[in-house]
């Protein structure tokens, strides 16, 4: 079956089931500083898991786009993208175990035809004080059994380990205040026998190759505390399928790459380098891959820069002009141009954007020759026998010269260049002591990346949360100053500070940056109610809500007032859409002030504030 049917059956099985569909949020979250990119399609409903009510109600069905950076190790297998499709439905507090897996079942065998006795599950086997999952094995043995399959042979039991899903993985990782609970998985059997390099038997979860984790219903009931796990208000369901292996299911294809949606990609990387797929399997799969989700990521708007989501593009990008130039490929356009082709039946927006893609993939090109040229600059002053310093000319350099790990290290930082990359200009290193640097390299990073993630998180929600209703008020503030013409381009709140981007052709004079000051001061001062209603978005519209808000799929809306409509009040001062959560009176902020202000190119500024 192709993308975009299994798209299309899946949100109208759901919807005939009393689902809402919510749109796709952007690759890049807004107001969510623990991560760089959307990696699953709960991210954006966490406020929601933890009880705020939702907008659209208690059931909800989307497509969400997702990308992890985590797996571009991982690329090269049959089965890994780091780009990737989620199908996710919801239940708020709404139903539970014995509603999702049955309609999971009948989902995967009557719609995607997929034949019962190819399927396999798993289910939890209890941590700690939390049980094993014996409601969910009924509920898989009853289902198979009514298909004739005999149930033992396909349920098996996995510890938290396995069986078990939150952002941060298993429990002992998860920081306190984050969600997460058992879940059940569903795998695919392909048919190819075990390969016991991997184990005597084979089973769900082993690595032989043999079975795809095509879905995962989570029992999202938990959240972790201080002293170990408590039952959130509500008991939700947050299911997930990743797209691109449920094709791989449809159509019995046990190699990613070539089902429907990666094949004709892969066969235009074939006729641009005249290679075989088969005897280049491993480089044909990253150009597909970081082609792709480069593709997505600039469509959101980043660019290639050495910080942040920037910088996981740039790696993407030279990743796969690497492996596209040992192919020998030349030319990278037909393989764009067939990608847009192959994503614009569930992602029109790509026709529209794509001359732009195309140049940012292009220029990135250029600076990454001009990196390459400069580090062997480097390298030539610094071993003045190499043959580019005979040859007078860099591409001249013949052979390879041995360099120390410390320099090889030297051109991964500051230029940004792999080991494979430092060796592919012809020169060689001690491998062991670059790891070692890069070992060190890497804890620090993430000790740095830990921090950021639990800030965000819980100990300084609360910080977090103050910032949040501090740019609600900037917003207004700003266009109270500069004029209803200016509006939020984007925004990230972490527990340190604010960021805000907006609208406007020139940079501030130092009066009306204090004027928006003295505004929001005034404002908490007054200690004005922040509440929230939902309300069709016509309505919203016609109230004059702003803020960042997507048209699609959005019939109601949920938006914040800060001060009234209240008894005395007759106006609020700001209303945004916007999912919270927010302080519940401007009195709980105690300081804001703007720490900087600057440009981010044609008509959008930025500023940064601090508040406690
Ligand atoms: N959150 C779960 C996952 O990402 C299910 O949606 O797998």
């Amino acid at each position: 079956m192709k993308a975009g049917q299994i798209v299309d059956e899946y949100i109208k099985f759901f919807e005939e089931r009393g689902h809402v569909r919510i749109s796709n949020s952007p690759l890049v979250p807004e107001n969510d500083p623990t991560t760089l990119f959307t990696s699953s399609g709960m991210q954006p409903l966490v406020p929601y898991l933890l009880g705020e009510p939702h907008p659209q109600g208690k059931r909800l069905v989307n497509v969400q786009n997702s990308f992890r950076a985590q797996d571009i190790d991982e690329i090269g297998d049959n089965r890994h993208t780091t780009f990737f499709r989620m199908l996710g439905n919801w239940s708020l507090g709404d139903y539970f175990k014995k509603e999702e897996i049955p309609w999971l079942f009948e989902f995967l065998t009557k719609k995607l035809n997929i034949n019962p006795a190819k399927l396999y599950v798993t289910v939890f086997d209890g941590f700690e004080k939390i049980k094993r999952d014996i409601e969910s094995e009924k509920i898989w043995r009853t289902l198979f059994e009514s298909v004739n399959l005999n149930p033992d042979e396909r349920t098996f039991f996995y510890g938290a380990d396995k069986n078990w899903w939150s952002r941060a993985g298993e429990p002992k990782d998860m920081p306190v205040g984050e969600p997460g609970g058992p879940d059940t998985e569903v795998f695919y059997q392909f048919d190819v026998s075990h390969d016991e390099k991997f184990g005597k038997t084979c089973h769900p979860n082993c690595q032989c190759g043999r079975f795809l984790e095509i879905a995962n219903s989570v029992f999202m009931q938990y959240k972790k505390t201080k002293n170990g796990f408590e039952e959130l208000p509500q008991k939700n369901v947050d299911f997930g399928g990743g797209l691109e292996r449920l094709i791989a299911a449809t159509e019995n294809q046990q190699d990613i790459f070539q089902t429907s949606l990666f094949a004709p990609i892969i066969t235009t990387i074939e006729n641009t380098t005249a290679k075989n797929y088969a005897l280049n399997q491993k480089e044909m799969r990253v150009v597909a891959d970081h082609m792709i989700a480069s593709v997505f990521i600039i469509a959101n708007n980043v660019r290639p820069s050495n910080k942040e989501q920037g910088y996981i593009l740039r790696r993407l990008l030279r990743r796969s002009f690497d492996n596209f130039d040992l192919l020998n490929g030349e030319d990278i356009n037909s393989v764009l141009e067939k990608i847009i082709d192959q994503y614009k039946d569930t992602d029109d927006y790509l026709v529209e954007k794509f001359a732009l893609i195309k140049n940012v993939i292009l220029e990135e090109g250029q600076t990454y020759k001009r990196t390459l040229s400069e580090a062997k600059k480097f390298i030539r002053k610094k071993y003045p026998s190499t043959g580019s310093e005979r040859a007078g000319s860099m591409d001249e350099i013949k052979g390879t010269t041995e360099i120390s790990a410390e320099d090889a290290f030297s051109l991964y930082t500051s230029h940004g260049l792999s080991p494979t990359q430092i060796e592919s200009l012809g020169f060689t290193f001690d491998r062991q002591k670059f790891a070692g640097l890069m070992g060190k390299h890497q804890k620090i990073s993430r000790a740095g990346a830990k921090t950021k993630f639990a800030g965000g998180l819980a100990d300084h929600s609360e910080a977090t949360i103050k910032g949040h209703t501090a740019t609600h008020l900037m917003h207004q503030a700003l266009r109270d100053v500069l004029g209803n013409q200016v509006h939020q381009t984007g925004s990230n709140i972490t527990s340190e500070r604010v960021r805000f981007d907006f609208n406007f052709e020139r940079k501030l004079t130092e009066e009306e940056r204090r004027k928006v000051e003295e505004i929001v001061r005034q404002r908490i001062k007054e200690n004005l109610p922040v509440h929230f209603e939902i309300m069709p978005l016509s309505k919203a519209k016609e109230i004059g809500a702003i803020g960042l808000f997507d048209e699609k799929y959005q019939e109601k809306v949920k938006v914040y007032f800060v001060g009234g409509p209240e008894p005395g009040l007759d106006k609020a001062y700001s209303v945004e859409f916007c999912g919270g959560p927010h302080v519940r009176f401007t009195g709980e902020i105690k300081s804001f002030k703007i720490i900087k202000e600057e440009s981010l190119g044609k008509n959008n500024r930025r500023i940064y504030a601090e508040v406690e």
